[in-house]
């Protein structure tokens, strides 16, 4: 039989959907599954975006431009400058998706064998992204007990070898919910500096900021336009995963013009969603003020109830809408399977993703789970209730 690849061997499977099975079968035997697995939010997609695909007089869905259209990245940048990020349609490549945002990006920057160093726990795709490119992740801890802060500095440079190209960071973080600081960033600016490293930010959930506080985006930094790089989305900003719109910023130009070669080796994004895309740019800020007070009271909710569990410790998620839990389990991925497997509560239960798929250090985060907060609140609160008796009967 022909053989499959090493990198294909490596290639991770994702510890988001690997319980899915369970879950299944869960249901199957008439039980209500909650899940808080996935950062799959509930909100409603901005009608404007759905009635572009809607009431449009298209007679060939022909293909977009590689790097998307001149309308899209024009408006596109347009809003960026509204949250004082100063691009032209330029520094913009749509793209498939933040995923392919992501993976183009490493591309064009990584040789096999080259290094990225990336605080933990991070989003669990960057192993698989990295691995495609046959690029290692190099993890740098942060910790729960200071809500995933960014690491010390020292600690980076303890890692930077010849091979590190880069830096990535995800703010606000998935699925830690920290939102860097502007000295934070400023910090990592002066590093990536020092060793001429690209500083990649994944800010997907940028709009996603909590308690009044600001996002601040590497693009925003000074001095820094050859080496910044931010992956950015609307899955999550409009709530439409399933559009299949990302896109790559960078004033570098020759990063851009690589990129630019990726995305015309497959041609173009999704033409339909292109034409939701840039509609939902014309979303009002009363969306974003409703969607954003609804997700701070989902946290607020999430992580009180949390902390009246005993032996539960949780970071407090200052952005994006997932928080990692700490639970008095030995194995959280034994427990979540058990939960869907062997245990329900007046035939409900619930699927969390355990979070040492999301560290790459052997053995971070095994007692840890991350839960995402796209349920309402009332379900969030029975969701509570369902994981402390779930914890109880477990541990008896
Ligand atoms: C941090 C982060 N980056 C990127 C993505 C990919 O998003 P998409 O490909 O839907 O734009 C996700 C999706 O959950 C994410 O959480």
């Amino acid at each position: 039989m022909p053989s499959i690849s090493n990198k294909g061997n490596s290639m991770p499977q994702s510890p988001i959907r690997k319980l899915v099975p369970f879950a299944e079968a869960a249901k199957k035997n008439g039980t209500k599954v909650y899940h808080l697995n996935i950062g799959q939010p509930d909100i409603k997609t901005p009608q404007i975006a759905l009635d572009a695909v809607k009431n449009n007089s298209i007679e060939v869905l022909s293909y977009a431009r590689s790097e998307g259209s001149d309308t899209y990245r024009t408006k596109l940048a347009n809003y960026y400058g509204m949250n004082d990020i100063n691009v032209t349609a330029n520094n913009i490549i749509a793209t498939t998706g933040g995923s392919e945002a992501l993976l183009f990006t490493i591309g064009s920057i990584t040789d096999p064998g080259d290094e990225i160093i990336i605080p933990e726990p991070f989003y669990a795709n960057y192993n698989g992204f990295s691995t495609a490119s046959g690029v290692k992740v190099v993890p740098v801890i942060s910790k729960i007990e200071n809500n995933f802060a960014l690491p010390a500095i020292e600690d980076f440079e303890k890692l930077i070898t010849s091979k590190t190209k880069a830096i990535l960071i995800c703010n606000p973080g998935n699925p830690t919910g920290y939102l860097y600081s502007k000295e934070e960033l400023e910090k990592l600016k002066q590093m990536v500096a020092k060793h001429d490293l690209f500083l990649i930010a994944d800010e997907v959930y940028r709009e996603f900021t909590y308690d009044g506080d600001k996002h601040n985006s590497v693009m925003s930094l000074d001095g820094l336009d050859q080496h910044t790089i931010m992956i950015d989305s609307v899955s999550k900003r409009y709530s439409m995963c399933g559009a299949r719109i990302g896109c790559i910023v960078s004033r570098n130009e020759e990063f851009i013009n690589t990129a630019l070669k990726f995305a015309q080796a497959r041609l173009s994004p999704p033409t339909y969603a292109l034409l939701a895309s840039e509609a939902a740019l014309d979303t009002p800020q009363s969306y974003f003020d409703e969607v954003i007070e609804e997700y701070q009271e989902r946290r607020n909710i999430l992580i009180s109830e949390l902390q009246k569990i005993e032996g539960v410790r949780v970071a407090n998620p200052k952005g994006a809408f997932y928080c990692i839990a700490e639970l008095p389990v030995k194995n959280s991925e034994d427990f979540a399977q058990w939960i869907l497997e062997e245990f329900h509560h007046n035939n409900e239960t619930l699927m969390v993703a355990p979070a040492g798929g999301f560290y790459s250090t052997e053995g971070e985060g095994l007692n840890q789970v991350r839960i995402a907060y796209v349920l309402n609140k009332e379900d969030l609160t029975r969701c509570v209730e369902i994981l402390k008796v779930a914890l109880e009967q477990y541990n008896n």
